[in-house]
Protein backbone atom coordinates (compact mmCIF):
# COMPACT_ATOMS: atom_id res chain seq x y z
CA UNK A 1 0.00 0.00 0.00
CA UNK A 2 1.44 3.76 -0.86
CA UNK A 3 1.95 6.02 1.62
CA UNK A 4 -0.20 7.60 4.03
CA UNK A 5 -3.41 9.97 2.78
CA UNK A 6 -2.62 13.60 3.92
CA UNK A 7 -4.49 16.78 2.99
CA UNK A 8 -2.58 17.44 -0.03
CA UNK A 9 -3.57 13.68 -1.07
CA UNK A 10 -6.95 14.56 -1.07
CA UNK A 11 -6.75 18.01 -2.73
CA UNK A 12 -4.77 16.86 -5.51
CA UNK A 13 -7.36 13.58 -6.16
CA UNK A 14 -10.07 16.39 -6.30
CA UNK A 15 -8.28 18.12 -8.55
CA UNK A 16 -7.25 15.04 -11.27
CA UNK A 17 -11.03 14.05 -10.87
CA UNK A 18 -10.39 10.61 -8.62
CA UNK A 19 -12.99 9.61 -6.45
CA UNK A 20 -12.25 9.55 -2.81
CA UNK A 21 -13.17 6.84 -0.75
CA UNK A 22 -14.33 7.43 3.29
CA UNK A 23 -15.97 5.22 6.29
CA UNK A 24 -16.10 5.22 9.59
CA UNK A 25 -14.39 2.86 12.17
CA UNK A 26 -14.26 2.95 16.39
CA UNK A 27 -11.67 0.18 17.33
CA UNK A 28 -8.54 -1.67 16.08
CA UNK A 29 -9.38 -4.54 14.77
CA UNK A 30 -12.38 -3.15 12.13
CA UNK A 31 -9.87 0.16 11.62
CA UNK A 32 -7.57 -2.37 10.48
CA UNK A 33 -9.63 -3.35 8.03
CA UNK A 34 -10.65 -0.65 6.36
CA UNK A 35 -7.17 0.85 6.15
CA UNK A 36 -5.65 -2.24 4.50
CA UNK A 37 -8.91 -2.40 1.90
CA UNK A 38 -7.41 1.42 0.87
CA UNK A 39 -10.20 3.41 2.33
CA UNK A 40 -8.64 6.79 2.02
CA UNK A 41 -10.24 8.62 4.86
CA UNK A 42 -11.52 6.99 8.32
CA UNK A 43 -13.57 9.40 10.46
CA UNK A 44 -13.77 8.24 13.95
CA UNK A 45 -17.64 9.51 13.91
CA UNK A 46 -19.33 10.67 16.97
CA UNK A 47 -22.12 8.22 15.11
CA UNK A 48 -20.18 5.87 17.76
CA UNK A 49 -22.86 6.74 19.99
CA UNK A 50 -25.55 5.39 18.07
CA UNK A 51 -23.60 2.27 16.26
CA UNK A 52 -21.32 1.28 19.22
CA UNK A 53 -23.16 2.76 22.49
CA UNK A 54 -26.64 2.20 21.36
CA UNK A 55 -27.95 5.27 21.93
CA UNK A 56 -30.67 7.63 20.44
CA UNK A 57 -28.80 10.63 18.88
CA UNK A 58 -24.95 11.63 18.57
CA UNK A 59 -25.19 13.90 21.59
CA UNK A 60 -24.12 12.45 25.08
CA UNK A 61 -20.99 11.10 23.18
CA UNK A 62 -17.94 12.86 25.07
CA UNK A 63 -14.52 14.58 24.50
CA UNK A 64 -12.79 11.23 26.47
CA UNK A 65 -14.64 8.81 24.60
CA UNK A 66 -13.89 10.58 21.16
CA UNK A 67 -9.87 10.38 22.40
CA UNK A 68 -10.02 7.11 23.31
CA UNK A 69 -11.85 5.30 20.17
CA UNK A 70 -9.75 7.86 17.95
CA UNK A 71 -6.53 6.15 19.20
CA UNK A 72 -7.64 2.20 18.95
CA UNK A 73 -7.90 3.66 15.44
CA UNK A 74 -4.55 5.33 14.43
CA UNK A 75 -3.03 2.49 16.22
CA UNK A 76 -4.30 0.31 13.02
CA UNK A 77 -3.73 2.79 10.19
CA UNK A 78 -0.88 2.94 8.13
CA UNK A 79 -2.20 3.98 5.28
CA UNK A 80 -5.87 5.72 5.72
CA UNK A 81 -6.29 9.44 6.75
CA UNK A 82 -7.96 9.24 9.84
CA UNK A 83 -9.95 12.27 11.18
CA UNK A 84 -11.46 12.53 14.40
CA UNK A 85 -14.90 13.68 15.27
CA UNK A 86 -15.13 16.78 17.51
CA UNK A 87 -18.45 15.72 19.78
CA UNK A 88 -21.60 18.01 20.27
CA UNK A 89 -20.71 21.34 22.90
CA UNK A 90 -16.80 20.77 22.70
CA UNK A 91 -16.55 23.21 20.02
CA UNK A 92 -19.48 25.72 21.05
CA UNK A 93 -17.63 27.31 24.45
CA UNK A 94 -14.75 29.86 23.93
CA UNK A 95 -12.74 29.71 21.00
CA UNK A 96 -9.38 28.33 23.42
CA UNK A 97 -11.49 25.03 24.94
CA UNK A 98 -12.09 24.79 20.70
CA UNK A 99 -8.36 24.53 20.19
CA UNK A 100 -7.67 23.04 22.97
CA UNK A 101 -9.99 20.07 22.42
CA UNK A 102 -8.35 19.94 18.50
CA UNK A 103 -5.48 19.28 19.81
CA UNK A 104 -6.20 16.61 21.65
CA UNK A 105 -7.43 14.67 18.75
CA UNK A 106 -3.61 14.95 17.52
CA UNK A 107 -1.44 14.98 20.80
CA UNK A 108 -3.09 12.43 22.65
CA UNK A 109 -4.92 10.21 20.21
CA UNK A 110 -2.40 10.93 16.47
CA UNK A 111 -5.69 11.32 14.68
CA UNK A 112 -4.53 13.75 11.58
CA UNK A 113 -7.03 16.39 11.27
CA UNK A 114 -10.83 17.06 12.92
CA UNK A 115 -13.89 17.33 11.49
CA UNK A 116 -16.97 19.96 13.33
CA UNK A 117 -20.57 20.26 12.16
CA UNK A 118 -21.92 23.90 11.31
CA UNK A 119 -22.06 26.31 8.60
CA UNK A 120 -21.10 30.02 8.83
CA UNK A 121 -21.90 29.59 12.27
CA UNK A 122 -18.78 27.60 13.54
CA UNK A 123 -16.49 29.57 10.69
CA UNK A 124 -14.59 31.21 13.69
CA UNK A 125 -13.95 28.19 15.21
CA UNK A 126 -12.82 26.62 12.08
CA UNK A 127 -10.13 29.53 11.80
CA UNK A 128 -8.76 29.08 14.83
CA UNK A 129 -8.50 25.17 15.00
CA UNK A 130 -6.77 25.67 11.28
CA UNK A 131 -4.56 28.39 12.69
CA UNK A 132 -3.65 26.13 15.48
CA UNK A 133 -2.04 23.51 12.84
CA UNK A 134 -4.47 20.99 13.16
CA UNK A 135 -6.84 20.39 9.72
CA UNK A 136 -10.42 20.94 9.90
CA UNK A 137 -13.02 19.00 7.72
CA UNK A 138 -16.55 21.00 8.51
CA UNK A 139 -19.61 19.14 7.91
CA UNK A 140 -22.86 20.90 6.47
CA UNK A 141 -26.53 20.09 5.55
CA UNK A 142 -28.21 17.66 7.85
CA UNK A 143 -26.05 18.16 10.94
CA UNK A 144 -26.93 15.31 13.37
CA UNK A 145 -25.56 17.37 16.60
CA UNK A 146 -28.51 19.81 15.85
CA UNK A 147 -30.93 17.29 15.58
CA UNK A 148 -33.37 18.93 18.16
CA UNK A 149 -32.94 22.16 16.20
CA UNK A 150 -33.62 20.84 12.76
CA UNK A 151 -36.94 18.64 14.41
CA UNK A 152 -35.35 15.72 12.98
CA UNK A 153 -32.73 13.64 11.24
CA UNK A 154 -34.42 15.97 8.09
CA UNK A 155 -32.97 16.67 4.56
CA UNK A 156 -31.82 20.13 3.98
CA UNK A 157 -33.05 21.63 0.96
CA UNK A 158 -32.13 25.64 1.16
CA UNK A 159 -29.67 25.42 -1.61
CA UNK A 160 -28.80 29.57 -0.92
CA UNK A 161 -28.05 28.76 2.79
CA UNK A 162 -26.14 25.90 1.75
CA UNK A 163 -24.13 27.13 -1.10
CA UNK A 164 -23.37 30.51 1.67
CA UNK A 165 -22.07 27.80 4.21
CA UNK A 166 -20.07 25.67 2.01
CA UNK A 167 -18.61 28.88 0.67
CA UNK A 168 -18.26 30.26 4.19
CA UNK A 169 -16.00 27.06 6.05
CA UNK A 170 -14.02 26.98 2.71
CA UNK A 171 -13.17 30.36 3.12
CA UNK A 172 -12.81 29.91 6.84
CA UNK A 173 -10.06 27.38 6.34
CA UNK A 174 -11.56 23.60 6.31
CA UNK A 175 -9.58 21.37 3.79
CA UNK A 176 -12.47 19.65 2.64
CA UNK A 177 -16.49 19.31 3.87
CA UNK A 178 -19.01 16.69 4.40
CA UNK A 179 -22.33 16.85 2.56
CA UNK A 180 -24.99 15.33 4.29
CA UNK A 181 -28.63 15.01 3.20
CA UNK A 182 -28.80 16.97 0.64
CA UNK A 183 -30.35 16.93 -2.78
CA UNK A 184 -28.27 15.62 -5.27
CA UNK A 185 -28.16 18.66 -7.85
CA UNK A 186 -27.48 20.85 -4.85
CA UNK A 187 -24.44 18.84 -3.37
CA UNK A 188 -22.96 18.90 -7.00
CA UNK A 189 -23.23 22.37 -7.41
CA UNK A 190 -21.31 22.67 -4.60
CA UNK A 191 -18.82 20.73 -5.39
CA UNK A 192 -18.58 22.45 -8.55
CA UNK A 193 -18.03 25.87 -6.63
CA UNK A 194 -15.91 24.66 -3.98
CA UNK A 195 -11.86 24.32 -4.78
CA UNK A 196 -11.78 21.99 -1.47
CA UNK A 197 -12.91 18.31 -1.95
CA UNK A 198 -16.25 17.19 -1.18
CA UNK A 199 -17.41 14.21 0.84
CA UNK A 200 -21.30 13.68 0.19
CA UNK A 201 -23.19 11.35 2.29
CA UNK A 202 -27.01 10.80 1.38
CA UNK A 203 -25.73 13.50 -1.50
CA UNK A 204 -25.87 12.00 -4.37
CA UNK A 205 -23.03 10.73 -6.73
CA UNK A 206 -21.82 13.98 -7.72
CA UNK A 207 -19.54 15.16 -4.96
CA UNK A 208 -15.37 14.69 -4.67
CA UNK A 209 -16.13 11.22 -2.37
CA UNK A 210 -18.40 9.28 -0.69
CA UNK A 211 -18.59 8.31 3.12
CA UNK A 212 -21.04 6.23 4.97
CA UNK A 213 -21.29 4.67 8.15
CA UNK A 214 -19.40 1.26 8.55
CA UNK A 215 -21.92 -0.78 10.84
CA UNK A 216 -24.19 0.57 8.49
CA UNK A 217 -23.08 -0.69 5.29
CA UNK A 218 -21.10 -4.21 6.76
CA UNK A 219 -24.92 -4.86 8.73
CA UNK A 220 -23.13 -5.41 11.86
CA UNK A 221 -26.25 -4.34 13.63
CA UNK A 222 -30.54 -3.90 13.04
CA UNK A 223 -31.20 -0.87 13.02
CA UNK A 224 -33.31 1.57 11.17
CA UNK A 225 -30.95 2.34 7.71
CA UNK A 226 -31.84 5.51 5.85
CA UNK A 227 -32.38 5.72 2.75
CA UNK A 228 -28.78 6.24 1.04
CA UNK A 229 -27.53 3.22 2.63
CA UNK A 230 -26.29 0.29 0.85
CA UNK A 231 -25.19 -2.57 2.61
CA UNK A 232 -22.56 -4.07 0.94
CA UNK A 233 -22.62 -7.00 3.23
CA UNK A 234 -24.28 -8.42 6.10
CA UNK A 235 -21.97 -9.05 9.07
CA UNK A 236 -24.52 -10.21 11.92
CA UNK A 237 -25.89 -13.03 9.57
CA UNK A 238 -23.12 -14.34 8.92
CA UNK A 239 -22.47 -13.79 13.14
CA UNK A 240 -25.20 -15.38 14.09
CA UNK A 241 -24.59 -18.53 11.80
CA UNK A 242 -21.44 -18.53 14.06
CA UNK A 243 -22.86 -18.28 17.13
CA UNK A 244 -25.45 -20.95 16.27
CA UNK A 245 -23.44 -23.48 15.65
CA UNK A 246 -21.13 -23.13 18.36
CA UNK A 247 -24.05 -23.20 20.78
CA UNK A 248 -24.83 -26.48 18.93
CA UNK A 249 -21.87 -27.81 19.23
CA UNK A 250 -21.34 -27.10 22.57
CA UNK A 251 -24.91 -28.52 23.52
CA UNK A 252 -24.34 -31.66 21.77
CA UNK A 253 -20.26 -32.02 22.87
CA UNK A 254 -18.88 -32.00 19.53
CA UNK A 255 -16.78 -28.91 20.71
CA UNK A 256 -13.49 -29.10 21.88
CA UNK A 257 -13.15 -32.04 19.24
CA UNK A 258 -9.71 -33.86 19.30
CA UNK A 259 -8.07 -31.20 17.31
CA UNK A 260 -9.19 -28.03 20.01
CA UNK A 261 -7.42 -30.29 23.10
CA UNK A 262 -3.78 -30.26 24.60
CA UNK A 263 -2.71 -33.91 25.04
O1 LIG B 1 -20.45 10.81 12.97
C1 LIG B 1 -20.34 10.38 11.81
O2 LIG B 1 -20.16 9.20 11.56
C2 LIG B 1 -20.46 11.36 10.73
C3 LIG B 1 -20.52 10.83 9.33
C4 LIG B 1 -21.79 10.14 9.09
C5 LIG B 1 -20.24 11.87 8.32
O3 LIG B 1 -20.51 12.53 10.97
Amino acid sequence: MSVKVTTSTLMKMKQEGKKITALTAYDYPFAGIVDSAGIDIILVGDSLGMVVQGKETTLPVTMDEMIYHTSLVTRACTYSMVVGDMPFMSYHGSLDTAVENAGRFLKEAGASAVKLEGGADVCPVITAIARAGVPVQAHIGLTPQSVHQMGGFKVQRDEDRLIRDAKDVEAAGAFSVVLEGIPSPIAAKITEALSIPTIGIGAGAGCDGQILVLHDMLGINDRFLPKFVKKYADIAAVAREGLEAYIKEVREGSFPSENYEYK
